[in-house]
């Protein structure tokens, strides 16, 4: 009898949808038509990932944020049935110290408020006119320049790698090191040692600096860091790994974003030339949400586990049920955002879920935004006849990351 019902249950596991699914050739923005199809069947589903395990998916707007901000849903990838996103990851949990990404309250609040300070929009304000400057310098670079050129190298990457590095107090000059080593952190596609060495390299990176920090602080987050480490109030590995995961997520996630969006503005002028013309800085501040939300560049899906029992729209999630949180499907939710699928930068897009909800949202979201801002609002009014210079089926998306983005964006003015 046992292994009748434990044969049913795993036949009904491979009869569920492999996450995460394929999109659509030739629709580059489109979540993949399979999450499309599970958010209106039912929005509380279930797939199955690499390990053959079969969490929930969630993929409606409403009950997105209802479990996101629901106590008895954890992140702390401990937990027994937590859904890991690779091998790798599941490898590495158990040494991996408590940080804001892997834990609960009350000890997510404490480290949360620990790094907190440098990213409270008072603060982050203050580096408008700096990253205006980092990116009018950047187009200046790019206009003399080769025409055409990669927008990816020429400004993407670049001005969030500039940013993190003059916030954080990591030398820019080793850009190179730390960009390719948080690429092969997170691709879902790289050998489980390929992650661990990028990862060691940028740890032990990272310690190096803190230990000069300790002694010769600046006017930067790492050496806020260590002024703690030396009151007692955090361990340097904390600090080190805090610092990793703030570089990792700093530059790879804007850098997507101002590749992708650019794009998309580019493939929809009339909605490129509300932004070009745009006299009012909420027009493009508006337009930043639009894309955060049209995007939604995070395509893993955020990892979560039951620790209870949890009742919602019809469904019992068990204590021990792993929960993937797909934020595209979500911002895709018709009931939510009526003509989800057209990009329409007057849109009040403001709810969207792209930097997650509730105690975990990016730490770096007002950041993000400012430099979107400053980019969106300053290149196409600045390089009026920016095209792309390939046609679209030319260019290569990165399917494998934890970000969906564009490899190279060749273009001419
Ligand atoms: C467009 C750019 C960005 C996007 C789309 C984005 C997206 C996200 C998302 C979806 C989460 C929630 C993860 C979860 O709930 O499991 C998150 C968390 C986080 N983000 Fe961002 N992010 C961006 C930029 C940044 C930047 C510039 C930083 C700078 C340091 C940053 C640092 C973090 C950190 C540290 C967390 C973990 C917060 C916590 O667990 O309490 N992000 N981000």
């Amino acid at each position: 009898m046992a292994e009748t019902l434990a044969g049913a249950a795993s036949d009904a596991a491979r009869e569920m949808p492999e996450f995460p699914m394929p999109r659509a050739a030739g629709c580059p923005f489109a979540p993949p038509p399979a999450v499309e199809e599970l958010r209106a069947d039912n929005p509380i589903g279930r797939i199955r990932i690499w390990d053959g395990s079969t969490p929930w998916i969630i993929t409606g707007h409403e009950a997105q944020r209802a479990l996101l901000t629901d106590p008895r849903v954890s992140a702390n990838d401990r937990n027994p049935g937590f859904p890991f996103v690779t091998e790798y990851r599941q490898q590495i949990a158990k040494y991996t110290p408590e940080l804001v990404v892997n834990t609960d309250a009350p000890e997510h609040t404490r480290l949360r408020r620990m790094v907190n300070g440098p990213f409270l929009v008072k603060r982050i304000e203050a580096m408008r006119a700096p990253i205006q400057k980092i990116v009018d310098g950047l187009i200046d670079d790019l206009l003399s320049g080769p025409n055409p050129a990669d927008l990816v190298t020429a400004l993407a990457l670049p001005v969030p790698s500039l940013v993190i590095s003059e916030l954080l107090g990591v030398p820019y000059a080793d850009h190179e090191f730390f960009q390719e080593n948080s690429g092969l952190a997170l691709d879902r596609a790289a050998a489980p040692e390929d992650s661990r060495a990028a990862s060691t390299a940028l740890s032990s990176y990272l310690d190096d600096l803190l230990g000069r920090k300790l002694t010769e602080p600046g006017e930067d987050v790492l050496s806020e860091m260590a002024a703690r480490v030396t009151a007692g109030e955090m361990t340097r590995d904390e600090a080190v790994h805090m610092g990793v995961a703030m570089l990792i997520a700093g530059h790879e996630t804007t850098a997507t974003m101002i590749g992708l969006g650019t794009l998309v503005l580019l493939q929809n002028p009339e909605q490129l030339a509300l932004v070009r013309d745009a006299r009012d800085p909420k027009v493009v501040a508006g337009a930043v949400e639009e894309l955060l939300r049209y995007l939604s560049i995070v395509q893993v899906g955020l990892r979560r586990v039951a620790t209870e029992d949890i009742e919602i729209g019809g469904q019992v999630i068990r204590a021990g049920d792993g929960i993937v949180v797909d934020l595209h499907a979500a911002n895709w939710d018709p009931e939510a955002f009526p003509g989800a699928d057209r990009v329409d930068v007057t849109r009040p897009a403001r709810k969207h879920n792209a930097f997650g909800y509730g105690p975990h949202q990016c730490l770096g979201q007002s950041l993000a935004r400012l430099e979107l801002q400053v980019v969106y609002g300053t290149l196409f009014r600045r390089v009026p006849a920016l095209r792309l210079a390939v046609p679209v089926e030319e260019l290569r998306f990165d399917h494998t990351g934890t970000t969906y983005g564009v490899d190279s964006l060749p273009v001419a003015w």
